[in-house]
Order: C-alpha cells, then structure tokens, then sequence
C-alpha cells in the first residue's frame, strides 16, 4: 500500500489529508508539532471514512518514526505572515522549520517524494531541496496547479462557461512575481483573446496575481486551503499512479527558461519519477522579463537564508 505523509495538521494539511483519503491514494500519516491536533483529525477522518466509503488508514502523530518509509511526504508545516511581521521575518521562521522537518523526513523516509506547499513558496522548495539532501527531481512545490486554477476560475466566471473547459496557465514564483501566461490560456482549445477583450484578461491576470490575498483579506486570520488543498491533491495523484501529467510546478531549473540552481513555476511532467521533465514554452519578451525578475526575487531570498 502507498504510504503518503502530510506534515502539519493545520488548515492546508488536514484538508489535503482529507481529500487524498477521498482519492483513495493509499494510506495516510498526519504529523503536527502541536500534540494533539493531528491525532484528534485524523480520528475525526476515521471516523467519516464509513460515511464517505474510503477504505485507508489514517494515522495522526506526533512521532517522526511513524512517517518511516513514506512514498510521498507533502510539507505544510509552518507559520503565516502575523500583523507586524515583515517578508523576511516569515522567511527565516519557515526556514527554520523547513530544515527541521526535512531533515526528519531525510532520516526517516529517505526515498520519498517531496511536495512543497509552505510559502515562500519557491525559496521554500530550496531549502527542501539542500536540507533532504534528495535528487532535484523527487522535490519540488505546488504553485501553478493553484495559481492556474485560480486564473480559470475567474476565466469561467467571467465566461459564463463551465470551469471544465478552461484551461489556464500560470507560471513563475508563487506570489507577486507569478506570470499568467493568457497566449496558453483556452477555453476547450480556443485562445481566452477570441473570447474576451484584453482589458478583461489584464483584469483577470491582475485578479490572479493577487488571488491569496484576496482571500486573507476576508479571512482575516488565516489564508486559503480549499483550492491549495485540491492543487496538493491534484500533484500527489499524478505521483502515485504515474499519469505523466502536465502540470505547472516549482521545479528545479538547470538552464531552462534561463535560469539555473533556482526553483521557479514551470510546465512539467509529473510521474513517479517526479519532475519528469521540463517543458520550455515560448514566451513573449514582457513575460521573459517578468519571469526573470521572479528569478531574481527568489534568489534574493535564498540569499537570505545563508544556506
Ligand atoms: N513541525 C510540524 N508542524 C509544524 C511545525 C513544525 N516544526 N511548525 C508549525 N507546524 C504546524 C502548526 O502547528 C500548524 O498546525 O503547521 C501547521 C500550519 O497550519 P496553519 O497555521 O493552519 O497554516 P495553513 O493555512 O495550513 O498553511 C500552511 O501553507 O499555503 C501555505 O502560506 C501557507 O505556509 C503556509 C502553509
């Protein structure tokens, strides 16, 4: 049976652990530093799975020996931005944890498949990266599949279509430097220009682009974890059975889309093998620039870190 462990029960991690138990993708470990918290939802799950009709174990814990030998570990471990906390604060704080819990998951599930999801999110996937000591390709974060999905989301409002016919592309860093690609944005094959004016794809782009804080902004005291929580899912599927799927993700750059030792937003193929492979698109001059100027905010913030 696939052994997949999700680290951190919190609002991402215990929906994703929730959803994949949905999918059925194999059995489950919920990890938290908080004692308590993921054992309590991992028996709330147990106790759905007769309801629900999923037949997986959910095991919640506080003890790193019980993620031994995991397939797929997915990292949501760590803190959100709080009133008074500047960008770099928030960066040496998930850092910290990240090397923490990498370093565990090193130990403990040496051959597993990492999938990032604390944010920053593409400098985070850096620090996975350099603390599992793993081969670039079985570590890697959850991005794009969010962020397009976001931008198809808004596509389909706007159309009035069903958001089973779009098809959205977003690539670059998670955050402010993320780059809506609309030239490989369709709705069931037709380019979003045919279909709307460009005012209404800048404003969708711009919508997108500030999609998370949107969020927050209601929220109040937490961020998104329906959508980051599906995208999750959506990237541990494609792992598990091998689809081979295409799908954007913060992958390892080694010279593609000019730029190397970085993690950035990329179109991939996504199998058991991990990052399969890169998929280098043909971007307009204005989107080249944009996405090395999120290259250059990532490695601004690696910097940072001192690794
Ligand atoms: N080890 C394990 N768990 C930890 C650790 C640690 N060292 N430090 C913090 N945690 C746990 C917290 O106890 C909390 O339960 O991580 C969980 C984070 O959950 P939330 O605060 O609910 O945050 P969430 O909304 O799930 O977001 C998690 O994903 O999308 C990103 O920006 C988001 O970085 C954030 C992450």
């Amino acid at each position: 049976m696939t052994k997949i462990t999700v680290i951190g029960a919190g609002n991402v991690g215990a929906t994703t652990v929730q959803r994949l138990a949905e999918l059925q993708l194999g059995d489950l470990v919920m990890t938290d530093v908080v004692d308590g918290l993921p054992q309590g939802k991992a028996l709330d799950l147990m106790q759905a799975a007769p309801v629900m009709g999923y037949d997986v174990d959910v095991l919640g814990t506080t003890d790193y020996a019980d993620i031994a030998d995991s397939d797929v570990v997915v990292m949501t471990a760590g803190i959100a931005r709080k009133p008074g906390m500047s960008r770099d604060d928030l960066l040496a704080i998930n850092g910290k944890i990240t090397t923490q819990v990498c370093e565990k998951i090193a130990e403990y599930a040496p051959k597993a498949t990492v999938i990032t999801v604390t944010n920053p999110l593409d400098i985070m996937t850096y620090v996975a990266l350099k603390a599992t000591g793993f081969e670039h390709n079985r570590v890697f974060g959850m991005s794009g599949v969010l962020d397009s999905s976001r931008f198809a989301a808004f596509i389909a409002m706007e159309i009035g279509c069903s958001v089973r016919d779009v098809d959205a592309m977003v690539l670059g860093g998670h955050g402010d430097s993320m780059v809506p690609v609309p030239q490989y944005t369709t709705v069931y094959g037709i380019p979003i220009s045919e279909l709307m004016s460009q005012e209404s794809v800048d404003r969708l782009v711009l919508r997108t682009i500030n999609g998370g804080a949107e969020i927050v902004d209601y929220l109040k005291t937490g961020s998104a974890f329906y959508a980051p929580s599906a995208s999750v899912a959506k990237m541990v599927e494609a792992v598990v059975k091998d689809s081979k799927r295409i799908l954007p993700c913060a992958a390892y750059l080694q010279g593609e889309y000019n730029a190397r030792d970085v993690y950035l937003g990329v179109p991939v193929k996504l199998g058991k093998g991990g990052v399969e492979e890169i998929i280098e698109l043909q971007l307009t001059d204005e989107q080249s620039k944009a996405l090395s100027n999120s290259v250059a905010a990532v490695r601004d913030g690696i910097a940072k870190l001192q690794l």
